[in-house]
């Protein structure tokens, strides 16, 4: 086990200690005009069920916040673990990222198919948090398929979830 009391050390340490939290891994979609945007995150969770609300951290100057701010309304679409590809490109800088990926229009924001789980959610609020956005939803509507495994992301590796 390594440890870091050094307080200059501390960024290269934690991006090291977060390496070892797994996680779901999500694409955060909505719409710029009447194109379709989203981008891969894994940090989202949810804050409270009553009212239903979750968040989504986003970096300043990600595309997806831009429209997410503008827009008022932002998708969550949890990957599968036969999504893994969508999760490398909803991160890569530039490509057609909705290219040849089903989707389809629910109240304004791209809904991804054949997910484990989605959720449509109107902007709370957005709180700046160092250089990202905490952007907080108020759940819309959601669903999930009870059938469909997630993608699992660790120490940089997408895993599928076995029992
Ligand atoms: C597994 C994984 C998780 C990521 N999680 C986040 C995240 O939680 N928040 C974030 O802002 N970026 C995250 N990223 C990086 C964005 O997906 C990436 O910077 C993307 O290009 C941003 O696109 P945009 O500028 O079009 O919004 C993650 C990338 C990967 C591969």
């Amino acid at each position: 086990m390594t440890t870091v009391d050094d307080a200059a050390d501390t960024g290269p340490a934690l991006r090291r200690f977060m390496r070892r939290w797994p996680g779901g891994v999500a694409v955060v979609t909505s719409a710029a005009g009447t194109e379709p945007v989203g981008c891969t995150v894994s940090a989202f969770l949810s804050v409270s069920l009553r009212p239903p609300l979750v968040l989504v951290s986003l970096a300043e100057g990600s595309r997806t916040l831009a429209a997410v701010e503008r827009q008022g309304r932002f998708g969550v679409n949890v990957l599968a673990a036969a999504q893994s590809d969508l999760a490398t490109r909803f991160a890569a800088p530039t490509c057609d990222r909705f290219s040849d990926v089903p989707y389809h229009w629910e109240h304004g924001v791209p809904v991804l198919e054949d997910t484990v789980a989605g959720a449509v959610c109107l902007v709370d609020r957005i709180v700046a948090a160092a250089d990202h956005a905490l952007v907080l939803g108020a759940v819309h509507h959601c669903r999930q398929d009870d059938t469909t495994r997630p993608v699992v992301f660790f120490a940089g590796s997408y895993y599928g979830l076995s029992p």
